[in-house]
């Protein structure tokens, strides 16, 4: 079977960016969001980056409208009835992705793979939850999803050979490097990176260094391209919450127990970048 349509589920941060990579692919791209509104905001995201990068010379402007015209937007699960992969970028709730994948169980064809982009679920309890558990992954993109080269390609003990396989070309042919990990908590990467911004907010916390010594130290010292807190902000204090709670709840290891500061901030509606206000503020630029 050959992956010809995709659908998306979920178009913020993660799911904007994995729908730009599969229709800049040359593949018709198919978005669902709960709403109108964020179905706009999604392709809008999508555009304005695909603009900048026409700006600065990275994007030929064929390629840019190619890609507007292969992507879709939508506020139905069954328009993604005919789709070959459905990849879900949705909230990082183990109940939110069950009830959407029971809905969509209900409308897709049977050979139909689902691949769900979560950083610390597990993904052999969603697909234990589909009437497809042999045609289940994780395909887990990095952000910003049309920058970074790596995806972890996450397959359980009852995924189909031929189905690792399909997914693996899938990766290629949209220009990611695939590195396969069976279904541990975290993966490879947030199992190592999730302690380090962990311990980030613990220091701040302590009064060690300050927020602009903490990021400086990581970037100058390490050749990081990003400090711990200004990446925290990049990816999402809710979603890094929401992690780190997965996290500890498996491993019961407190160094992915959420510090105070971080549960305190979420709380406050300090969510980073995407809310204007994180460990730094982002209200004034655009
Ligand atoms: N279109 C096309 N190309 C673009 C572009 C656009 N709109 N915007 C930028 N680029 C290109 C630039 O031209 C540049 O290309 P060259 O290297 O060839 O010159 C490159 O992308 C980098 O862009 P910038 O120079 O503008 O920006 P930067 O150097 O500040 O890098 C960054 C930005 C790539 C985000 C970098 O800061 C970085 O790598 N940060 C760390 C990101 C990271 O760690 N992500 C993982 C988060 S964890 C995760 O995702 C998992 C999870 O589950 C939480
Ligand atoms: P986000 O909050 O930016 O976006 C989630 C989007 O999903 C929202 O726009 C929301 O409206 C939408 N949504 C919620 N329920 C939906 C449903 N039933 N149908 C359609 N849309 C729905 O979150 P994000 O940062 O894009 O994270 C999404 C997923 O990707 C999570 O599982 C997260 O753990 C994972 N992830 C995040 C990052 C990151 O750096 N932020 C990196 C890799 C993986």
């Amino acid at each position: 079977m050959a992956i010809r349509k995709v659908g998306v589920v979920g178009l913020g941060l993660m799911g904007s960016g994995i729908a730009q990579v599969c229709a800049q692919a040359g593949l018709p791209t198919l978005a669902r969001e709960v709403d109108q509104a964020l179905v706009d905001k999604g392709l809008g995201r999508i555009k304005k980056f695909l603009d900048d990068g026409v700006a600065k010379g990275k994007v030929e402007a064929a390629v840019r409208d190619t890609t507007l015209k292969n992507l879709t937007g939508t506020t139905k699960v069954e328009d993604l009835a005919d789709c070959d992969l459905v990849i879900e970028a949705i909230v990082e709730n183990l109940d939110a992705k069950h009830a959407l994948f029971a809905s969509l169980d209900k409308v897709s064809k049977p050979d139909t793979i689902y691949a769900s982009n979560t950083s610390s679920l597990s993904v052999t309890e969603m697909a234990a939850g589909t009437q497809r558990p042999g045609r289940f992954v994780g395909l887990h993109f990095f952000n910003p999803v049309p920058l970074m080269k790596l995806v972890e390609v996450v397959s359980t003990i009852v995924t189909e050979p031929a189905v690792l396989t399909e997914v693996k070309s899938f990766a290629a042919a949209i220009g990611k490097t695939p590195v396969s990990t069976g279904d541990t908590t975290g993966f490879v990467v947030n199992r190592l990176l999730v302690p380090y911004l962990l311990d980030a907010i613990r220091m701040l916390e302590g009064g060690v260094a300050t927020r602009e010594d903490i990021d400086n130290a990581m970037k100058l010292g390490c050749g990081y391209p990003m400090g711990p807190l200004t990446l925290l902000d990049f990816v999402g204090l809710d979603t890094t919450y929401y992690i780190a709670n997965i996290m500890f709840d498996e491993f019961k290891e407190p160094n992915f127990a959420p510090p105070p500061l971080l549960k305190r901030m979420v709380l406050a509606g300090h969510h980073g970048r995407k809310s204007g206000r994180g460990f730094y503020d982002y209200s004034q630029k655009s």
